[in-house]
């Protein structure tokens, strides 16, 4: 093995035990198969060497044959998770292996506090890796690299001959998709034990079918004309999945209007607030049950990286603005020299001439 490849290998070491040090319980075990997306080619450590719980071991020796996916699903999730919180004080910080290995035995940031602390960034943690799994194994389906799954077969021939169109192509069938998914985050709430973590669990698993609601909902048509030069005289039609952006943007905004609810255990979730527990939890709606912190400061216990350091925007309003992402705090601000070409000129014949430009901008980090 090569030095990279071996520094690799240390660095995942130290991440499974960061990872197990925090969380030494099978139900929360749920989700180290988040690790999955570090991993070059899962498939030639087989199943039994993955970071996967019992469940999902014997659930991946059935189905080797869907890790490519199940590592895409992770992949999708925590860069989607990134994406829609890259503004935020809680920016969806994901350890890489690197940072993983240089945090004290114990503290990976891997969403070390955010997976078991019950707020409303576990909430969105699930629902987007759930969803994720749900996009990777449709994915794969439609492009025809599964037995047990295809395109959806319920359309053919079906249409509309009046309107012009009918069925065609291949259509996302998220059925197969949906299924996976439950199969493999599920934990079912009977096998626990331990009574406090009950109502945690019940958020969890809430959560992941809204993450998985949120595909099918945003399922969409897409059309093709076909006739006499654009005529469009017959319409070919299939359903697709949105792009997983758009969904983490619904998902983005049922974490914006999420639901407390209640930490005492009764037949099912209810609402914290009493005057408000007629109103239904539907379940597409994110919920959760502890207030979240405010992410302000390092804290290393939980796993919290603070603001500190983090780009903020001077003239924002918004949480990207230095004002709100630092806190308080103030900022500093530093010059950045940036050079480019420029004022290029196409000269006869036959080459381009360009200036080199500089350019400072100022770039402020948060105190
Ligand atoms: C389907 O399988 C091929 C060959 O193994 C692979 O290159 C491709 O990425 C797969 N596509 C999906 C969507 O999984
Ligand atoms: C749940 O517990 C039952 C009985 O204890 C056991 O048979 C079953 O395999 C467990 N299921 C899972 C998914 O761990
Ligand atoms: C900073 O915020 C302002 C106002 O929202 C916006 O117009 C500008 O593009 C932002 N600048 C950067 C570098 O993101």
């Amino acid at each position: 093995m090569d030095r990279a490849a071996l520094l690799g290998l240390a660095r995942l070491c130290a991440l499974w035990a960061a990872l197990l040090a925090l969380f030494p319980y099978g139900a929360q075990g749920n989700w180290m198969w988040l690790g999955i997306a570090s991993f070059g080619v899962p498939e030639k450590l087989g199943c039994a060497n993955l970071p996967l719980n019992s469940r999902q071991k014997e659930l991946c020796k059935r189905k080797p044959y869907l890790l490519p996916s199940i590592r895409e699903g992770a992949r999708l999730g925590i860069q989607e998770c990134r994406n829609q919180f890259r503004h935020e004080r809680w920016n969806c910080v994901v350890a890489t292996s690197t940072t993983a290995a240089a945090a004290p035995f114990g503290t990976s940031p891997l969403f070390g506090y955010e997976l078991s602390s019950g707020t409303k960034e576990t909430a969105f943690i699930y629902a987007v890796m759930a969803a994720g799994l749900v996009h990777s194994v449709t994915r794969s389906c439609s492009a025809g690299n599964m037995t047990e799954c295809s395109c959806d077969t319920t359309l053919q021939n079906g249409g509309s001959a009046s309107e012009g169109w009918h069925w065609g192509g291949c259509s996302d069938d998220v059925q197969y998709g949906m299924w996976f998914s439950r199969k493999f985050l599920d934990f079912p709430i009977r096998n626990t034990t331990g009574k406090e973590n009950k109502v945690l669990l019940a958020m969890n698993l809430h959560n992941n079918e809204a993450g998985r609601q949120a595909v099918a909902k945003l399922m969409s048509v897409d059309c093709r004309c076909h006739g006499v030069s654009g005529s469009c005289a017959v319409k070919t039609c299939w359903k697709t999945m949105s792009s997983f952006e758009k969904i983490g943007h619904l998902l983005k905004d049922k974490y914006e209007n999420s639901i407390q609810i209640s930490d005492k255990i009764k037949r099912k979730m209810r609402r914290r607030e009493k005057d408000q527990r007629k109103i239904p939890i539907h379940k597409d709606d994110l919920l959760y049950v502890n207030k979240s912190p405010n992410y302000c400061v390092e804290d290393k216990k939980l796993g919290i990286p603070g603001t500190q350091g983090r780009e903020c925007n001077r003239t924002s309003e918004g949480a990207d603005g230095c004002n709100l992402l630092c806190c308080g705090r103030g900022y500093n601000t530093h010059v950045v020299r940036h050079v480019e070409r420029c004022e290029c000129k196409f000269i006869w014949c036959c080459y381009v001439r360009c200036r080199r430009c500089e350019s400072m901008t100022d770039v402020h980090t948060c105190k």
